[in-house]
This record gives C-alpha cells, structure tokens and sequence, in this order.
C-alpha cells in the first residue's frame, strides 16, 4: 500500500476542477491556459533544453522529487491539455483519470503478457476485457481478441492474418517460404479508410499498391457495386476487404453487411476498422450504427479514442480464436509444451511482440467503474456538442458545414467569399495555424476528395471528445474561428489591394 500511495501522490496528473461531471487527467492546472502554449516550436524547444540541460546522460542526477518537478512543470507550461474544452483537433481524448491511476498500477506491476510467470493477474485481466469487448460486439464464445499497441497495429495484426489466411488457401506457407507463388494478393478498402491499410500492406511485402481504393457514395460510405466490379477482376488473389466504421474525417460507417457478403464471395477475409466508431457500442442511441459488426472476421477498436483511455489501448478482436495460429510460436524459453499442458501458458501466439504491456489493466477499471451507461452517457454528450457546433456553422454566413455529423466530427470551412478556390484553401490552413500558435484554440484540418463536381477542398475539422466541454465552450471556439477568419480574409484583401 505504501507504493500505491506514492504513485497517486505524483506532482501530475493534476485533476480536472471539481465541478466538471466528468474527472478526467491533464497535466495542466492553469485553466486559463488554452490547450497549447502560446509560442513558436522553438520557444518549446528552447524551454525543454533549459530543463533538461545538455543533451546528454547527467554524470548525476538531481533526486527523484527534483527530477519529477521539472517534468511536471514542462509539460505544465508547454504541454498539451486536451482536457480544455478548445482543445479538438484529433482523436485524442483527455483521459479519465481512474485510467491514469489505473495505468500507473499497471506499470508498476511491470507485467508482461507474453508468459504465465511474467503477470498471471494481468493476463487474466486482459483474457476478460477481451471477452467483454467481444460480447459487446455481438461476437460469441469463439472469438477471442489481443490488446496491441495502436489501431494502425491492429490493422497490421489483421491483414498479416488475412494474408496467411489467402495464402494457405493457395497451398503457400507464406510463413516459411515468402509470398512467392501468391498471386497479385490485393486488399480492398474505400478512399476514405486509414491510411494504416496502405501501410500494412507494405509491411507485409504486399506493396502499397495491393491496397485497391474503392470510391464512396454521396454519404461517405464504400460503394458495394465499384467493389463488385474489383473483386471480380481476374488475376488477382483478393486477400481482405476492410470496411471502415467510423472513418477518421467523417465518422461514416461502410454497409458492414453487404460487404462481408461479396468479401465470403470472393473467398476474401473481411476486416472492419473499428478504431474509430467501436465506441458507439456504449451508446444506446449510437449502437445501431455498429449492428452489423458481427459479419466480420476480425475487428480493430480503439479505447484511445472513443474510450478516454491513455495510448496505447487497441483492441483486435478475431470471430474465430483458431486465426491466431498465424503468431504461434513455440520458444523453449517461454513457452515449452510440458508447461503448457500443465495449464502454464501466456499470450505469446497474440501477437508479434514477446514483452507486451498490461494495458488491461487500465480497462478493465473503466470499465467497472463507469460500465455501459457511464461511457455510453460520455459519448451521447460529445454527439450532442457536434450536432451544436454543426447548427451554429449551419447559421453563420462565415461558415460552410462539408458533411453531417454521424459521431463527434464536424467538418466545415471559412467562406472564401469571392476567393480562388487555391487561396480558399489557404486560408484555412493559416486560420488554423494562427489559432494553433496563439495556444487558445486548437483545431483539426484535413482534405475532402473530390466529389460531386466539386475539387478536392481543404477541410477545418472538430473532433469532440470531451464530455465536460459544452455547448457555450464551442460557441467560444467557434466565434475565435469566424474572427481569426476574418482578419485573414482582411488581410488578404489589404495585400490584394
Ligand atoms: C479509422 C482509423 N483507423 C486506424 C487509425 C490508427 O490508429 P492509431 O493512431 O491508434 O494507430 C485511426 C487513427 O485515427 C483511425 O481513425
């Protein structure tokens, strides 16, 4: 006990105040401060330097409390605070605290979830959060899932499985022998899904260009008919199909069902990339979104982002627990036979890391803590910020809103008013960039492709999710938008003059 009282008696987290109905960790108090600090990448380089000194390994050191003050006090003054309600630029929510407590046990603990001896506790932790993730799914009893080191792993974890899945049904090992003798393996994924696919596929000797992106329809979802058309192409051994629910811009959600169907078809094995939208699940109100997630084969969620948990906390889930023989791996170190068959086993064959964190841990306290309704409530909050920010763009002449809001993003622009189309994008790039430096405001930016007769558009983008920031609090980020706007338009005007 006296340990765990250290630990919570760290100089940061520091606390959300009091009155928000959520607590949830920064390591920011000054809530004055905007979510970044004010100032150049410089000056923050510079303030580093200064507490930290030379780079280079101190000959000695200056003691723990001293050490964890300058820490403290850097990420205090030019640390990011996502828990301010400006602060809505990515999927990367504040954190509950319960989570970051949580976590620091975890870490303490320094368990690992590769042996039974090296955390026995925790990979029972991990074998039940996996389990409750799965029934909250809609997956059954066969479906077993592993915790991993980020969404863009879990995509990787996912097409590496769908890869050996083609493979063996080819008569290839790709295991021990490569891809020689696989034919033109392709993935299939729409134009909107994470660029983590590409990725994969080149991790795994594919080439980026196996990835066939399929077109969206007017509602940012894949069309199922451009994605007939491609499988049905001759020539080429269709891997996987990864639907998307939850894209990263728009939050839209691929027909779940209807792809799984053309992917049985066509012998494909069918992933969806949940990162994003797997959240909805707590939801009464969202869930419906995410009814059809049980046609998968494989499922990547991630509690970093709908979830308010600290990175890394992916989740992939596997319909069938048989598929992971793709990370078997017998090592006479870890894991030998005669252990196993005394009931000594771990979770080395989960993954392609040996020592892997219990980030569990932090998990499965949320999820006793707030269970269903608690994080449900969080993201029907932050559901309801977006639609507010979306009328409030809706009414304001300075504004365009590019696309609905499913579940806490909004996509929107500054008018151009008269403006090229090259200087229309411009300009949101600079807006976003002087609210950015200035530290109040921190917003997203991304590019819309081209649709509809319309030009690829650069984007401004609000990612909410924090469940304490309200409707007022958007209002204020949104009138810092419209004003910064304006001054840039005016001054763009002035140098046109
Ligand atoms: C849909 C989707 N998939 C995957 C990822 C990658 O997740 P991570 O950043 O945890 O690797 C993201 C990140 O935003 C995402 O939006």
């Amino acid at each position: 006990m006296p340990q765990f009282a250290r630990l919570t008696a760290l100089p940061s987290p520091v606390r959300s105040p009091s009155d928000s109905p959520w607590p949830l960790a920064s390591t920011v108090s000054d809530r004055a401060r905007g979510p970044l600090p004010h100032g150049s990448p410089g000056e923050v380089l510079l303030r580093a330097q200064q507490v930290l000194g030379e780079a280079r390994v101190p000959a000695t050191g200056v003691g723990e409390s001293a050490a964890l003050d300058l820490i403290a006090g850097l990420l205090a003054e030019s640390g990011i605070d996502l828990s301010h309600p400006h602060a809505a630029a990515h999927l990367q929510p504040p954190v509950l605290q319960v989570a970051v407590d949580a976590d620091a046990l975890a870490s303490a603990s320094n368990a690992s979830m590769d042996t039974y001896d090296s955390g026995p506790a925790t990979l029972a932790i991990e074998q039940w959060v996996v389990k409750a993730l799965a029934g909250l799914g809609g997956f059954g009893p066969e479906a077993d899932g592993v915790l991993t080191p980020g969404g863009s792993i879990s995509n990787l974890l996912a097409v590496l499985i769908a890869r050996d899945s083609a493979a063996a049904a080819a008569g290839v090992d790709v295991r021990r022998n490569g891809l020689q003798g696989l034919d033109q393996p392709v993935v299939f994924c729409s134009e909107l899904a994470h660029f983590s696919v590409q990725r994969a596929c080149a991790a795994l000797g594919l080439g980026e260009q196996a990835a066939i992106t399929i077109a969206s329809d007017e509602d940012f979802r894949m069309r199922t008919d451009v994605l007939e058309d491609e499988l049905a192409k001759p020539g080429r051994t269709p891997v996987a199909v990864v639907a998307t629910a939850g894209t990263t811009d728009y939050g839209s959600i691929d027909p779940i069902a209807e792809i799984a169907a053309l992917a049985r078809q066509y012998g494909a094995w069918m992933h969806v990339d949940a990162a994003y939208g797997f959240g909805a699940l707590f939801s009464d109100q969202l869930a419906p979104l995410l009814a059809e997630l049980p046609h998968a084969d494989s499922v990547t969620l991630d509690l970093h982002k709908i979830g308010w948990q600290p990175a890394a906390t992916s989740v992939l889930l596997v319909a069938d627990r048989n598929r992971f023989a793709s990370f078997g791996r017998s090592v006479d170190y870890l894991n030998p036979a005669d252990d196993i068959d005394s009931g000594l086993d771990g979770l080395l064959g989960r993954s392609l890391q040996t020592t892997r964190r219990p980030d569990a841990v932090k998990v499965a306290t949320t999820l006793r803590a707030y269970g269903r309704a608690g994080l449900g409530k969080m993201l029907d909050t932050c559901h309801e910020l977006a639609h507010a920010a979306a009328a409030r763009v809706v009414a304001d002449s300075n504004l365009e809103l590019l696309a609905p809001v499913t579940l806490t993003t909004v996509l929107f622009r500054v008018a151009g008013q008269g403006l090229e189309a090259a200087e229309v994008d411009g300009l949101q790039g600079e807006v976003r960039r002087r609210l950015l430096t200035s530290g109040r405001v921190l917003i997203g930016r991304t590019k819309l492709p081209a649709r509809g007769g319309r030009p690829a558009a650069v984007a401004l983008k609000l990612t909410l999710l924090n469940p304490n920031a309200t409707a007022s609090d958007i209002e204020d980020l949104l009138d810092q938008v419209v004003a910064t706007g304006l001054d840039v338009r005016a001054e763009s005007g002035e140098g046109a003059a």
